[in-house]
């Protein structure tokens, strides 16, 4: 547990009490797909904003964005211990190239940064980089089950 951030910490927390991958017996993989639900429900709040299936709202548009944020900033101490765990969809080359795949949380912390909440338009504009973040990630190490 030699550097695990506050903010880990908060998250292994968080994760051992939240129901979702209640499969999952690692803390350190528990805690990573935690974090990846939280970016995961942050996008959709601003997905279904920028689509216009629920109404704008510049406090939860604000709360989405710092929330990728600080996962984008999580992700390389998140992943930074080689854990597995049969329900991880983590693919063993992130160790391979650790220094690539925190180059890829670079791009998405970027996209988070760089995204405009001040309305549901550029909110939509910002996403289509933001989801290439997502998915430039995925693509390389992610193994979906
Ligand atoms: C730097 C790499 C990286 C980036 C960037 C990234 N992810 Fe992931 N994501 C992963 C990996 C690796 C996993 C599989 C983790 C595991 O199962 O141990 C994952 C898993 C997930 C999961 C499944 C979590 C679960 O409960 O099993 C969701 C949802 C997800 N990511 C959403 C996102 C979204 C949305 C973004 C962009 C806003 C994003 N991710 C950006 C690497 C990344």
């Amino acid at each position: 547990m030699k550097t695990l951030s506050v903010a880990l910490m908060g998250s292994l927390m968080i994760g051992s009490i939240a129901l979702a991958h209640q499969g999952v017996k690692d803390p350190f993989v528990k805690a990573r797909m935690h974090a990846m639900g939280t970016a995961g429900q942050a996008t959709k709040v601003l997905g279904d904003m920028a689509k216009g299936s629920v109404d704008y709202d510049a406090t939860q548009a604000a709360e989405a964005k710092a929330a990728l944020i600080q996962v984008a900033q999580d992700l390389p101490a998140l992943f930074q211990e080689n854990a597995s765990d049969p329900v991880s969809e983590a693919r063993p080359a992130i160790w391979d190239d650790y220094a690539d795949f925190s180059a890829k949380a670079d791009v998405m912390a970027a996209a988070a940064v760089a995204l405009d909440t001040s309305s549901a338009a550029t909110i939509g504009a910002g996403l289509r980089a933001l989801g290439g973040s997502c998915g430039g990630c995925h693509k390389a190490y992610r193994q979906k089950k």
